[in-house]
């Protein structure tokens, strides 16, 4: 039957298979992943990091929360005022490309851990990615260096903030 079936095809049919056009979007690289956006490329990264790649680490809190930075080839800046096409070839870093593949927390996470520098959790993320940027820039920030840090903490975590990143810029030691 099958071999029936094969000898009814149209000579050519083979000709007639038109391969599907690639489709056309925005290449991201993210966590070190490659990614291709085929939708609005207008969309924020915060909405496609969060909606289409459930990627929830990075959080919505409102213009100027902090609790939505992502590191854009180094830099903190917050994912709700990105547009995923001004963010094509660069490197985005979210909370989750922090750790080690093996589960090893970054010493900054481990430090926040060590100084339970931690309350609801939700500014937590934007904490972590505002000082990984900090730490680049200045290995041994002061106490200002980190106010002045564009996040917020609604649960008056600030001062073991403090304590977790000049633990983490000590190498672990408080
Ligand atoms: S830990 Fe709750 S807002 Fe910062």
């Amino acid at each position: 039957m099958a071999q029936a079936q094969a000898r009814d095809l149209p000579s050519g049919s083979e000709e007639n298979i038109v391969p599907e056009k690639i489709r056309e979007g925005v290449d991201l690289l993210i966590n070190g992943e490659r990614f291709r956006h085929t939708g609005d490329p207008k969309m924020p990264l915060l909405w496609y990091l969060r909606d289409v790649l459930r990627l929830t680490g990075t959080k919505y809190g409102g213009e100027h929360s902090g609790a939505d930075l992502v590191l854009v080839d180094g830099k903190a800046v917050p994912a709700l005022g990105q547009t995923v096409a001004s963010l094509a070839g660069k490197r985005i870093t979210t909370v989750e490309g922090m750790a080690a593949t093996d589960g090893t927390l970054h010493p900054l996470q481990q430090a926040f851990v060590d100084e339970d520098a931690i309350g609801c959790g939700y500014c937590t993320p934007g904490w972590l990615i505002a000082a990984l940027d900090l730490l680049g820039r200045k290995p041994h920030p002061t106490d200002d260096d980190i106010d002045q840090l564009p996040v917020l903490c609604r649960c008056g975590c600030q001062t073991r903030v403090r304590r977790a990143i000049k633990r983490a810029a000590n190498g672990g030691k408080s």
